[in-house]
């Protein structure tokens, strides 16, 4: 694949202001009239914050901690990616779709005026996990430098200014997180963020279970919580992302699972550039309170 050069680096098209890659883009018609079932539940996410652990944990909870049924299929399989156009022969998320009985785990990373309304109308369960700006940033750089369908990153101190510009996939981080936020309570969003997993894992699944309506075990609860370690969620080949062909993904480059760490933007920003970022996001973020950690 790679010697064919079949491979490129999509080019963003906007969408309504928010630049997406052209595949995207380009289908956009047939993600904008894709009509949910009301028992599919939405992951939304801006890329990098946690979205492929919240799948799995909502996986194993619907699977009553059952590891083996969890590894039935990698994660865009099990729960698939509802805009992704990948490079053939990988079926799109809509395909994947086509093909699963509700109720369906849908990953999106479509800020929230651009989530097909039929989620909406049909009061879709819907989970947002956000993740401190900072940290966010550094985790996409990596994803861009290995994703061989992402606009090349170029080099970080330019992509700090795409970031903070919404230049990148999917757009402005800081619309993403304030788009939901002020959705969350007339939508029956649950709002997570990726700080308090990490503190807490097992306060932020049993908060899951209850925001889909299940009760599990405590046993079970703790077994999903050792399962869904950044450890083991590296090790398991159906959450790892080592499907996806290295073409595409280029793991060498950097892992899928690449840290899962909270604070590793500390090994990336200069203090200029950290004094810089936070003076934009003063501006951007003012007057919404959301409580991000870890971000000084
Ligand atoms: P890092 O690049 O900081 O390591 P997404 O799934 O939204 O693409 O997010 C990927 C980020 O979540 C990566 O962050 C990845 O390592 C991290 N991640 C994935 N599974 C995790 C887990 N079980 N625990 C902690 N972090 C996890």
């Amino acid at each position: 694949l790679r010697a064919s050069g079949s491979i490129s680096r999509f080019p963003l098209i906007p969408v309504r202001g928010v630049p997406l890659m052209c595949s995207i883009a380009n289908n956009w018609d047939s993600v904008w009239s894709f009509c949910p079932d009301p028992a599919d539940l939405l992951i939304a996410t801006y890329p990098k914050a946690g979205t492929t652990w919240t799948q799995e944990i909502v996986d194993l909870l619907l699977h009553n901690g059952d590891a083996e049924a969890c590894k039935r299929a990698p994660t865009p399989v099990r729960s698939p990616f509802l805009e992704i156009f990948s490079p053939p022969p990988i079926p799109s998320g809509l395909d994947y779709l086509k093909n699963m009985d509700p109720p369906r785990i849908i990953k999106t990373h479509l800020p929230f005026q651009l989530v097909p309304t039929g989620f909406w109308e049909n009061k879709c369960k819907v989970i947002y996990v956000s993740r401190n700006a900072k940290d966010n940033l550094v985790s996409y750089f990596h994803f861009d430098c290995m994703n061989m369908t992402q606009p090349e990153p170029g080099p970080w101190e330019g992509y700090i200014s795409k970031f903070m510009h919404g230049e990148l996939s999917w757009g402005s981080w800081y619309d993403h997180v304030k788009g939901y936020w002020a959705e969350r309570e007339k939508r029956n969003i649950l709002y997570l963020f990726y700080e308090d997993m990490k503190e807490n894992p097992r306060r932020e699944v049993e908060r899951i279970m209850r925001y889909l309506d299940l009760s599990v075990s405590d046993e079970v609860i703790s077994r999903i919580v050792e399962l869904t370690s950044f450890k083991n969620m590296k090790e398991n080949p159906m959450t790892n992302y080592s499907c996806v062909p290295p073409p595409v993904f280029d793991q060498s480059i950097s892992p899928f699972m690449r840290k899962g760490e909270v604070g590793d933007w500390r090994n990336h920003f200069t203090p200029e550039q950290s004094k810089m970022f936070d003076e934009d996001y003063e501006k951007q973020m003012k007057g919404v309170n959301i409580p991000f950690r870890d971000l000084i």
